[in-house]
């Protein structure tokens, strides 16, 4: 993953950007971005998913007609439409697919926006020729930044503004969940928990929770009460978007252990510690 030298600094800078220059992604990062989903290896489950880019050009600003986002994106200059098919945590491994490239483009300098929710299925699923057994469980907004100065301040904004994200006390454990893991008794092991924390996720739930058992990190899902359980989204095909956040957690995590010179492995072990009466649900381990 040469690319994603400073992997640290990249998930510092990324902010979910909303409005875009009205203007195309330039054709040099638009290649470099294509190349990088065209090589990207599958997830850490095994699950690969197929990423399009799908991008106004100066010759084509058509391209993106009929995909609608609701209203809550203006001017995308483009679109990061994955598809997959269903398999064993396939969705936390779009998470970690999705989340590399989201960072690739912040290498780039370009604004993007995960979508989980808010865009028309249909229509994005016909614009990559989606076959029947495909679904596409997000998609990103794409392009330039309209102001990289003010996107610096925002990056400033949210470094004070702290309580954007749960404190460390709710997020790591050390042993069971009854002992909060600060981030002087986690050592070296404080910046990839650090980038976990500050990661994107669905209407900024931060489901992650991370228990340290020695040489094992255990990665734990709180599910978000009313999150997953109401019909309608599911009705509408919405994936179970708080698995593409703990995909996006061990991307980050991961990333930043390979960027430091920490070395490991996921792992799914049997559990021997329980979620001692909170609802947490274990999705995986890193060893080191
Ligand atoms: C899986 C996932 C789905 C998301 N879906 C949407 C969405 O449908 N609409 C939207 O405006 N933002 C969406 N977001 C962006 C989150 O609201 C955002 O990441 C969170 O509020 C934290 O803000 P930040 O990304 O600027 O750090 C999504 C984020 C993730 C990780």
């Amino acid at each position: 993953m040469t690319e994603l030298l400073e992997i640290s600094k990249l998930i510092r800078e990324r902010f979910s950007c909303r409005v875009y220059r009205d203007t195309p992604i330039q054709e040099t990062k638009r290649q470099a971005l294509m190349e990088f989903m065209r090589t990207l290896p599958a997830g850490p489950f095994g699950s690969m998913a197929h990423f399009s880019l799908v991008s106004a050009t100066e010759n084509d600003s058509q391209a993106l007609k009929g995909l609608g986002t609701y209203g809550f994106i203006q001017n995308p200059t483009g679109f990061i439409i994955g598809t997959m098919q269903e398999s064993k945590n396939d969705l936390e491994d779009f998470g970690y697919q999705m989340e590399q490239i989201i960072l690739f483009a912040t290498s780039l300098q370009l604004g993007t926006c995960w979508l989980g929710g808010s865009f028309t299925r249909s229509a994005f699923a016909r614009k990559v020729e989606a076959g029947p057994q495909d679904f596409i469980p997000a998609v990103t907004s794409i392009g330039e930044i309209i102001d990289p100065g003010e996107a610096r301040q925002g990056l400033l904004r949210r470094q004070i503004n702290a309580d954007q994200r749960l404190p460390w006390e709710t997020l790591f454990f050390d042993g069971d969940f009854s002992q909060p893991l600060s981030p002087e008794a986690a050592g070296t092991w404080a910046t990839p928990l650090e980038m976990v924390r500050i990661g994107p996720s669905g209407s900024n739930k931060q489901p992650w929770r991370v228990v340290k058992d020695g040489n094992q990190w255990h990665f734990f899902m709180q599910r978000s009460k009313g999150y997953r359980e109401n019909t309608l989204t599911r009705f509408l095909g919405v994936a179970d978007i708080q698995r593409l956040d703990m995909g996006i957690a061990m991307c980050h995590f991961e990333l930043t252990c390979c960027e430091i010179g920490l070395t490991g492995h996921w792992a799914t072990t049997p559990l021997e510690i329980g979620p001692s009466g909170n609802q947490a649900e274990y999705i995986v381990t890193w060893e080191n």
